[in-house]
């Protein structure tokens, strides 16, 4: 623990804005060195608690996608969007003035894949994003922090009451996010995805996800766009071997598609696997 001055503590109240977590840059090459303080009063003086360091990887880091390493654990960060709102419980932390929200990769399949080797380039070049299966949004908020503001993401989810929570504390405060309740069976009944978009994610959990998917693919991705398709074995085939069944999901998109990665999601989800494949007709 320390202490700090009064001074200090003034300068700490104006930088931190009501945020918990406060990040102290200091110099470094490729790798800044940082110290991570949390503030909580006791007995009406402000204490900081020291909670360790974090390295920011500025080679992986891009505009608004943050890689970092806290005591020796890898952590991603996406740049706020809406800054002092936050989605799942997350942590924020400041950095030059900027409040980034860590992603948790065991809330997120899109945060797993990454820390399991999935490049970030294609998702830092995203514009437009149709997100089947955003439940109350922990991942399509990241994806939306991630487009920023010019970007624009259709997020479709069967589960009115899901969809709800998702209309309440997600798209009513991101302007980057068009919420619709609907059935990802049917693109063709959409009310509100207007364009073709750079991505579809597909996270719905069904034995018949992969041919949903290249449905929707087939009437809203554009040419040379990306699918990501999460593929949770047990909800395909729960006696077979999940290798079999990633497997068989895959060739089924051999046809029209160039698989770019597939990426299993452990530790952080068993028997989970996501593909990036690429649109090629
Ligand atoms: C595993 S959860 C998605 C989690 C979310 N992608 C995330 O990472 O935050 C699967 C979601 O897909 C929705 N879903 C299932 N079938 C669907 C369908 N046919 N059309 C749209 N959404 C569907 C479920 O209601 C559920 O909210």
């Amino acid at each position: 623990m320390i202490n700090l001055g009064i001074n200090n503590i003034a300068n700490m109240e104006k930088l931190n804005e009501g945020h918990n977590l406060y990040i102290n840059l200091t110099d470094g090459r490729n790798m800044k060195k940082v110290l991570l303080i949390q503030k909580t009063f006791v007995d009406q003086k402000l204490i900081i608690n020291q909670r360790g360091a974090l390295n920011l990887d500025e080679k992986r880091s891009h505009k608004n996608i943050v890689f970092s390493e806290i005591n020796q654990r890898k952590k991603i960060l996406t740049k706020n969007l809406v800054p002092g709102n936050t989605v799942y419980g997350e942590h924020t932390i400041t950095i030059n003035k900027f409040e980034y929200r860590t992603w948790d990769p065991f809330r997120s399949k899109l945060a797993a894949a990454i820390l399991n080797g999935l490049s970030s380039d294609i998702l830092s070049n995203l514009k437009s994003v149709l997100y089947l299966g955003v439940s109350t949004g922990t991942t399509a908020s990241h994806v939306s922090d991630i487009i920023g503001e010019s970007g624009i993401l259709f997020g479709i989810e069967i589960s009115a009451r899901s969809a709800r929570d998702f209309l309440e504390n997600v798209a009513s405060v991101r302007k980057n996010i068009i919420p619709e309740v609907a059935d990802s069976r049917h693109p063709d009944l959409y009310t509100s995805v207007f364009q073709k978009v750079d991505m579809v994610y597909c996270d719905i959990a069904q034995p018949d996800q992969t041919r949903i998917a290249i449905e929707n693919c087939n009437s809203f991705l554009k040419n040379s766009g990306y699918l990501f398709l999460v593929i949770k074995a047990h909800s395909i085939d729960v006696l077979k071997n999940p290798k079999d069944v990633f497997a068989e999901e895959v060739k089924k998109l051999t046809n029209n598609f160039a698989i770019e990665y597939q990426i299993n999601l452990e530790p952080f989800d068993k028997a989970h696997s996501m593909v990036i494949a690429k649109k090629i007709n």
